[in-house]
């Protein structure tokens, strides 16, 4: 590890040699390392002190070829939690803004720093510069998926309400990145997704497929209606993201056409389950997507689903760039 003066070693740490592991979608994760990624997110979540020192000298490189306000902060902070320093890297003064292959850059930045986090428009151009990757690279958002988001929504459904197994998350609205990353989660813990979702704006029926076969192990079914109130009726968990996702901007008129209707509102909030909690990824458009009654209401747990985004990222950099899951190694 380029950057780590003494990188935590010892039984289940990576080892030099190892293929490294990365975090590109939810559905590469075993259920037991989703759960335990949520586990030593919370754990760090309580103890914040006890992590400071777990990666000194490590560097984390971040590339982001869209906007960001939670993903960009939450990994920089989780980085200098850890002990990391993290570096910046604007994609127009990098080289690969100039046309160099991102498997050039893959293989340089891997002799320099520990990990990657990457924010771009195509997963499969993800996941050809990872392939060329020595260190762990990290989804920070494609177009087709948003691994990390998903962790913190999970943690933040567990924190609140407690086990995932069997509880019922609808997510009303496109069935974009952030919904693909949702179904393949709730298929990991055992958990009953309703997508409630216009015609023409159905989630990838390969990630559905995928997760329903997921499903047969962990008890985990996803179901498509179109109907919202039959996705949120008896909810657990009420969900949705922008109707119009970053790059799509040309297609918001018809987007917002198409999802008349899908909007969040407090009537829709009450067909969910008493103790239903509110979430969404943020940024949210207030009027659209969601009323801003439910937004700031009482079930909504929005800010503190941010807030875990630092501690799921903190969770997932640890664990990719040492091997210890666990998190016995640096306490
Ligand atoms: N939820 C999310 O990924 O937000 P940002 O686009 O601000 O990173
Ligand atoms: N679906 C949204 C998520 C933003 C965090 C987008 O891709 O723009």
């Amino acid at each position: 590890m380029p950057g780590l003066a003494d990188p935590p070693s010892g039984d289940g740490g990576a080892r030099a040699g190892d293929p490294p592991r990365h975090y590109l979608t939810v559905a590469s994760l075993s259920p037991d390392d989703f759960a335990r990624l949520i586990s030593l997110a919370r754990r760090m979540k309580e103890e914040p002190a006890a992590w400071r020192r777990a990666l000194p000298g490590g560097r984390l490189a971040m590339i982001f070829d869209k906007p960001s306000t939670r993903t960009r902060v939450s990994f920089e902070a989780a980085a200098v939690n850890l002990g990391m320093h993290p570096l910046m890297l604007r994609p127009d003064e990098l080289q690969i803004g100039r046309g160099e292959p991102p498997q050039d850059t893959a293989r340089v930045l891997s002799r320099m720093v520990d990990a990657i986090a990457w924010r771009t428009f195509s997963q499969a151009r993800l996941e050809t510069f990872a392939s060329h990757c020595s260190i762990p690279v990290l989804n920070a958002l494609t177009d087709e998926h948003h691994p990390c988001q998903a962790l913190a929504d999970l943690m933040t459904i567990e924190e609140t309400i407690g086990s995932l197994a069997g509880r019922r998350l609808a997510y009303i609205g496109d069935g974009n990145n952030v919904a693909h990353s949702l179904v393949e989660a709730g298929a990991l813990a055992g958990m009953h997704v309703v997508l409630a979702v216009p015609e023409g704006y159905d989630p990838d029926p390969a990630i559905v497929a995928a997760a329903r076969d997921r499903g047969r192990q962990t008890g985990a079914t996803i179901e498509i209606v179109r109907k919202p109130a039959d996705a949120a009726r008896d909810a657990d968990a009420v969900y949705t993201d922008v109707w119009t996702s970053m790059g799509e901007e040309k297609e918001r008129e018809a987007r917002e056409q198409a999802f008349r209707g899908y909007t969040v509102t407090p009537t829709l909030m009450d067909l969910a389950r008493p103790g239903a909690i509110f979430l969404h990824c943020l940024p949210a458009h207030r009027g659209e997507e969601v009323d801003e009654a439910v937004l700031e209401g009482p079930r909504s747990r929005v800010w503190d689903e941010a807030e875990n985004r630092l501690w799921t990222e903190q969770a997932a950099l640890y664990a990719l760039i040492t091997g210890d899951w666990r998190g016995d190694l640096a306490r």
